[in-house]
């Protein structure tokens, strides 16, 4: 078994085209020799700066979000073609704020998650339940069943290609951490729900992160939980110190 660990930050709606910039230049700098893999998803915006910026370093770049459409009249959408032609390798799907506040659904989670695939874009796929759902005891069930239709007819061979990231809803952005046993606990109910679909080798392969308030000071131990392979970091990304912290935990 030999999953490397990923540091992935989500920008989210932060850092304007200048400002992104110079953050990557410094942040190239600061993480150069990293013996984790280190992702950062930005605004559209800063797709073009970032390609440019990290180009020759060990930092790769992907968007936060992108229509399952090929082309034509969807208004304001962005196309997994543009993403491919610019050189972006990664994209978010179906993170919690789309699925709140864009109407994101399982189903058109599954919808990007094929598209994605299709194009040759890793997907980042999130999942995660609210405090409501783990306070009446039916996370496991939650999170399964996104993954589950989030997953539908992506096959064997994709399925490892695909990144799984476990973000709480209650602990996004609240500065309120899963503990590293929650969190490790839900890893592993996903990872066996991959085995339940694709067998034993590609759960084992797949990675999965955890995300929702990781840090400088719970990085470390938050990877090393047995079914953790990283993190998806929101807040934390967006200084160059403490996402150098995270990407060498
Ligand atoms: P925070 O790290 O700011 O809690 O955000 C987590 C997240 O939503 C990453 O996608």
């Amino acid at each position: 078994m030999s999953r490397r660990v990923l540091a992935a930050g989500n920008w989210k709606m932060n850092k304007t085209h200048s400002q992104a910039a110079e953050f990557i230049k410094e942040l190239a700098l600061s993480v150069k020799g990293a013996k984790n893999e280190i992702l950062i998803c930005v605004p559209f915006t800063n797709l073009e700066t970032a390609l440019r910026e990290t180009e020759g370093t060990n930092i790769s770049v992907g968007a936060e979000n992108m229509d399952y459409h090929d082309s034509g009249a969807y208004t304001g959408e962005i196309s997994a073609d543009m993403l491919v032609d610019l050189g972006v390798k990664y994209i978010i799907i179906g993170h919690s704020e789309r699925r709140e506040y864009y109407a994101e659904s399982d189903k058109t989670v599954n919808l990007k998650v094929l598209k994605a695939l299709e194009k040759d874009i890793v997907p980042v796929l999130c999942c995660g339940e609210s405090l409501e759902q783990r306070e009446d005891g039916i996370t496991a069930e939650w999170v399964r069943m996104q993954i589950k239709i989030a997953l539908k007819g992506v096959s064997k061979e994709d399925v490892t290609k695909v990144v799984i990231a476990y973000e709480p809803i209650w602990a996004i952005g609240t500065g309120k951490t899963a503990t590293n046993e929650q969190a490790n606990e839900v890893c592993a109910v996903i990872r066996d729900c991959i085995k339940e679909l694709y067998g034993e080798d590609a759960a084992e392969a797949t990675r999965i992160l955890y995300g929702g308030s990781v840090n400088a000071g719970n990085a470390k131990e938050l990877f090393s939980m047995s079914d953790i392979d990283g993190g998806l970091v929101g807040g934390a990304s967006l200084k160059v110190a403490e996402f150098t912290t995270i990407v060498n935990a």
